[in-house]
């Protein structure tokens, strides 16, 4: 099995070690419930590490009191044993009084890029999300870390992060992976009725629209966010938005671009998922 540690001490001491024995270490950081996208991560932290570490903390930091966080799945033992059998090295698990002990008040926050896109629906989300991967990243010390582009502005908060305040980490954005019908994969998939599952494919099929009519010419930004907004706002019951948006900045692309964001994120009953495509860069959805 995969080595367990609930310690935060004793993991940066494991970190430390498998470094001096000259081994790389790859970082996963996750909330658990892992899927086929967690494990790609694994997947790819093979090409870049031989010590391979997934973190499980659902962080409580990056919920707003009427989210998910009571419910959010907790999968422990099958997410031991995927881990196990991908052949990872350590999983670091820690209870959250072990990562915000009492008297914890310091905060990391990325201020432009959390503005836009989540930032406008969930203000306090991304301060929670680098608050407590600064402390992974401080925990485990040099290493390659691997996130999801599903989360596409997480990733990019993370690497100004890193960059902004010089820590020796290496940050790899991974693809989204999806379901044979194009559904990107979510922890929170699972809380999709069957009728709930078939509508959210009206994600898919806005991004494809996008996806073809850049394909066949079309530049200007707000017709493409149009396309997919139209296939997306008649499935779900709540759009919180459909953005076009320059990769890098997140901010309103330039006309013609030469890459664009397209991001999503709506409502299913009370289940909300999000996706997107760089068009000019992802493949079809
Ligand atoms: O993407 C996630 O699962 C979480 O936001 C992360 C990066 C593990 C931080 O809690």
């Amino acid at each position: 099995m995969s080595k367990v540690l609930r310690r935060p001490a004793e993991f940066r001491q494991a970190c430390e070690d498998a470094r001096a024995a000259q081994r790389r270490v790859g970082l996963v950081p996750t909330m658990g419930a892992l899927h086929r996208g967690h494990f790609s991560l694994i997947d790819e932290a093979r090409a870049h590490a031989d010590f391979i570490v997934v973190t499980i903390f659902v962080n409580p930091f990056q919920f707003a009191p009427e989210e998910d966080l009571e419910r959010y799945p907790r999968t422990f033992e099958s997410d031991l044993a995927g881990c196990h059998e991908r052949g990872v090295d350590l999983v670091f698990a820690p209870e959250p009084n072990a990562m915000y002990p009492t008297g914890f008040q310091t905060e990391v926050s990325v201020k432009e890029l959390g503005k836009p896109l989540e930032g406008g629906f969930r203000p306090l989300h991304f301060d929670g999300v680098t608050t407590v991967v600064t402390k992974l990243f401080n925990l485990t010390g040099r290493c390659t870390a691997l996130f999801g582009r599903k989360d596409y502005q997480q990733w990019k908060i993370l690497s100004r992060m890193a960059l902004d305040l010089d820590m020796p980490i290496e940050l790899v954005g991974c693809p989204i992976i999806r379901e044979a019908d194009g559904l990107a994969l979510s922890s929170r998939n699972r809380y999709l009725s069957t009728s709930e599952r078939q509508r959210a494919l009206g994600i898919v099929s806005g991004l494809r629209d996008a996806f073809d009519a850049w394909q066949h010419g079309e530049r200007d930004p707000d017709a493409l966010r149009s396309l997919a907004e139209e296939s997306v706002r008649p499935a779900f019951d709540h759009v919180d938005y459909v953005t076009a948006a320059d990769p890098e900045t997140l901010g309103a692309s330039p006309p013609s671009p030469r890459r664009l964001l397209i991001a999503v994120a709506a409502q299913l009953g009370s289940t909300r998922l999000i996706d997107n495509v760089v068009l000019g860069e992802d493949p079809r959805p």
